[in-house]
């Protein structure tokens, strides 16, 4: 195993330590005639933790291979099809099925009002959440180890404060809940003003219970790497947040809108993807690191579309383009499989409900508050500092002149 180890080498008046790679050398000597300053590092590193098995989880199995994504063993279309976020939330905070389990929309509390209100209008979304949740925290006084309700009172309360916010940008003045509404509808309500239409809560709920929870992805092992600390949900959420921010992670289904904006027309679909494959770029909503198969949140989500009034052209330009796509994707990659992701749905169902796409990013934070709290609260049933080792790679120790 290849490895960088420190060699000790005795020379007249002193001590001269360099780095070499090596496969097997063991440590030998050192300047104080102890063992603590040689170090021979042999142990394996995988760049991105990559194959590294992080925790041990019954909450969620994402099965690339066969185009599987299960919920506590229940697949993830029937969940769509069957449950509602609420019930999903219950069964992965706690492994029951619930069906008629509610979740409540909480109004966001005057402090975590005032400081939506000092953010600049253009502030990102995932950042306004990150702060609300935040200033929640600080007013929760959060214990550890986290439970299921501070879960549901978290996930209640953010889909509100997102919502706020999204007035507040656009200078209206944010709304209370209506506490008869789920929790999706009463997201819809809160940033409109006005109740939802019914099929757009449903579907909205739909997309919530699709990106409610992914396995051990970087936002998630965030939030159990704070959990792991002992620290609390709010901050577990909160770095979860700030994870997910990031482009790698958090996607954009806006790209994918814009993408069928430039392409307008099924006619042109051709031309326009071969000429982006041509200039090395890549077609936005198709592809993934695990699946390597149809991604099965993106054929949940596909038949939610389907299922919205009012979506038909653009439907219809969608699985057009899809199915192009995919045929072009498969000539120029034969011997990889890039089927169609999560993303390429999403767009159709978050610009169906009406979402404004700047709002895309931190709409799927909301729906992931499930997954994330689930994960911290499992990581913190079975706890163990996580706390994986380095391999030093820096100059070996050296003193500054006299
Ligand atoms: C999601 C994604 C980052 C996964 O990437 P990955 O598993 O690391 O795959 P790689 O980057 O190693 O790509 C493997 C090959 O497939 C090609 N490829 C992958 N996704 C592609 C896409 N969407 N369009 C065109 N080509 C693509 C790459 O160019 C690469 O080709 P090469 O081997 O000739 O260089 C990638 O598929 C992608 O960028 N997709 C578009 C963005 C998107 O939809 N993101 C949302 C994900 S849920």
């Amino acid at each position: 195993m290849p490895s960088l180890a420190y060699h000790d080498t005795a020379w007249a008046g002193g001590y001269h330590r360099h780095m070499t790679d090596t496969k097997t050398e063991p440590a030998t000597g050192s300047r104080s005639g102890g063992s603590t300053s040689t170090t021979a590092d042999t142990r394996p590193y995988s760049p991105g933790l990559e194959g590294v098995i992080g925790a041990e989880s019954a909450i969620g199995l994402v099965d690339g291979a066969n185009g599987r994504l299960l919920y506590r063993g229940y697949p993830i279309g029937e969940l769509v099809e069957k449950g509602t976020y609420a019930a999903v939330a219950e069964l992965l905070w706690t492994g029951e099925w619930h069906p008629d389990a509610r979740l409540a929309p909480e109004p966001v509390p005057g402090p975590v009002l005032t400081a939506l209100r000092e953010l600049p209008r253009d502030a990102s979304p995932m950042d306004a959440l990150r702060t609300a949740v935040s200033v929640w925290g600080a007013m929760q006084r959060l214990a550890f180890p986290p439970t299921p309700e501070d879960a549901r009172a978290l996930t209640a309360f953010s889909p509100s404060a997102l919502a706020a916010f999204g007035r507040l940008r656009q200078g209206l003045e944010p709304v209370q809940p209506d506490r008869s509404l789920s929790l999706a509808g009463a997201f819809l309500q809160q940033l409109n003003g006005e109740r939802p239409d019914a099929a757009a809560a449903k579907a909205l709920e739909a997309y919530f219970i699709v990106a409610g929870e992914h396995g051990l992805n970087a936002s998630t092992f965030t939030a159990r790497v704070i959990t792991a600390t002992r620290s609390d949900l709010a901050s577990a959420v909160c770095g979860a947040i700030g994870a997910l921010k990031g482009p790698l992670h958090g996607g954009a289904p806006s790209e994918v809108v814009s993408q069928l904006h430039e392409i307008g027309s099924p006619e042109r679909a051709e031309a326009w993807i071969k000429d982006t494959l041509d200039r090395g770029e890549r077609l936005m909503g198709f592809g993934h690191r695990v699946y390597r198969a149809y991604d099965p949140r993106a054929a949940a989500l596909r038949k939610v579309a389907e299922g919205m009034a009012g979506m038909a052209d653009w439907l219809s330009l969608a699985v057009k383009v899809e199915d192009i796509a995919l045929r072009v994707l498969a000539e120029r990659h034969p011997d990889r499989v890039l089927k169609t992701n999560v993303e390429y749905y999403t767009a159709a169902v978050l610009q169906g409900v009406g979402l404004p796409p700047e709002l895309y990013p931190a709409t799927f934070g909301l729906a992931r508050h499930a997954g994330w709290t689930a994960h911290a609260i499992e990581q913190a049933g079975a706890n163990r500092l996580i706390r994986p080792d380095m391999r030093y790679t820096g100059p070996e120790e050296r003193h500054l002149p006299d």
